[in-house]
């Protein structure tokens, strides 16, 4: 009987993606790359669930109204709690901070790469789902805190082999502009207005902009002709001597979450096709307030994988695929399947990492599988090299052979 039922999309959900071998690899080069350098600089791994209760994203302080009205997945369990799937970590790392407070060591260097989920359009760097490096200090109000956080993100950038010219950090000032804030006089909600305003300055037309700041009586002048604020200005100097020359003042940057109360930061690509910030953090110190009466200050920051993909991909800085697999062993019939195993857990031992072909196709066939899978050295093994002992690996690469006895054959592959 004909299947009358409508076959399911192969399609990953909106806005999400699936990760093949070659994009896993990539994600794990990242990955590893962010955690060996957080490392190096005194960071340690942290983790925690996707779940969260919702509240943690409502209550005052945490609250961001677009966020939490409408770009996070919430739900209502089987036992009647509301749940959010983390659409950000921050508010997870204070409450873990808070919960430990006493039995903490401070200042505390923390990272994390956790997935975080956020109901968006999806478009050219935002999805519905990214994976965010989060590298935080907590528990000190140090300007040197603040400044290390700009030389981790720096650090990263440069890690990964961008140079200076490829990228711009751009610092802002929460605290200089809550001054200018009540200086102006502005009601809380023309504040909150003017902080959307400038996180969103990018999306909008010069015109749209500047209609806005008008609204609130605000003349563009007025927010970016000054000079850097003082704490800011020692920063760069700082930087300045130690011949980082990309870390610059632009008042503009507030970035969008209300809990900031200092410096605040974006990395910026300067290809001006991408003008979306690459990542961006800040100090924020009054979060753990929520849970504890005696708020422990933190700074840090949040970086994308799929803004970051985008960049090193922009700038070739992205190596060519390779799989883990060193060695496929093809074999002449299926008969000899057990033998190849018996080689290919010596290699194995030897610890080179094998993947045996069946048997059951064409020879040929099983070549052309190797190549699919790009593993660099293929062996055929028949009951001539069984019984010789005498072993051809054939590059796939350069089409190179070799002709080695047994016993040499894992020292030449891991060697490769
Ligand atoms: P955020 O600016 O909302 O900050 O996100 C940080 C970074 O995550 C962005 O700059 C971007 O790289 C990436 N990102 C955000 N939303 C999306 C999306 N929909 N698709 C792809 N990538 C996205 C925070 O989340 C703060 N909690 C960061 C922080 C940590 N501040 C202090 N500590």
């Amino acid at each position: 009987m004909a299947d009358s039922q409508k076959k399911l999309s192969t399609e990953a959900y909106k806005g999400v993606r699936d990760f093949y071998p070659e994009e896993q690899a990539v994600q794990n080069f990242m990955f590893d790359t962010l955690k060996r350098f957080v490392e190096k600089v005194g960071y340690v791994e942290y983790g925690a669930s996707i779940l969260e209760p919702a509240e943690l994203y409502r209550s005052k302080g945490a609250e961001n109204a677009e966020m939490v009205n409408e770009q996070t997945y919430t739900f209502t369990d089987r036992g009647d709690r509301e749940v959010t799937l983390r659409p950000e970590m921050t508010p997870t790392v204070a409450r873990m901070v808070a919960a430990r407070r006493r039995d903490l060591g401070f200042p505390l260097r923390l990272y994390s790469i956790p997935n975080v989920f956020r109901y968006e359009r999806p478009q050219k760097g935002r999805l519905r789902e990214h994976w965010q490096l989060n590298v935080d200090i907590f528990g000190t109000k140090s300007s040197y805190a603040d400044a290390e956080i700009l030389g981790v993100a720096y650090g990263i950038m440069r890690t990964f082999g961008a140079k200076e010219s490829d990228f711009v950090i751009k610092v802002g000032s929460r605290s200089y502009l809550d001054a200018f804030a009540k200086e102006r006089g502005l009601t809380d909600e023309q504040y909150k207005t003017l902080r959307r305003l400038l996180d969103a300055k990018d999306k909008m037309t010069a015109q749209e902009f500047e209609a806005g700041l008008s609204e609130l009586e605000i003349e563009p002048g007025m927010l970016s002709a000054d000079n850097p604020p003082a704490d800011i200005e020692q920063m760069l100097k700082e930087f300045a001597a130690a011949n980082i020359n990309n870390i610059v003042y632009d008042p503009s940057i507030v970035r969008g979450f209300d809990y900031y109360t200092g410096m605040v930061f974006e990395v910026f690509n300067t290809n001006p096709e991408n003008r979306r910030a690459l990542f961006g953090g800040g100090r924020y110190d009054n979060l753990t307030a929520l849970f504890d009466d005696e708020p422990c200050p933190g700074v840090g920051f949040g970086m994308g994988d799929v803004t970051l993909r985008d960049f090193l991909a922009s700038r070739n800085l992205i190596p060519a695929y390779v799989p883990p697999t060193h060695v496929y062993i093809a074999i002449t019939s299926p008969e000899l399947a057990g033998k190849a195993q018996t080689f290919a857990g010596d290699l194995r031992e030897a610890g080179v990492n094998v993947a045996i072909d069946f048997g059951d196709r064409k020879l040929a066939d099983q070549i052309r599988m190797a190549s699919k899978h790009k593993i660099r050295h293929l062996i055929v093994l028949g009951e001539d090299e069984i019984t010789s002992g005498n072993i051809k690996i054939k590059d796939m690469e350069s089409g190179d052979e070799s002709l080695l006895s047994k016993a040499d054959v894992a020292a030449f592959l891991l060697k490769a």
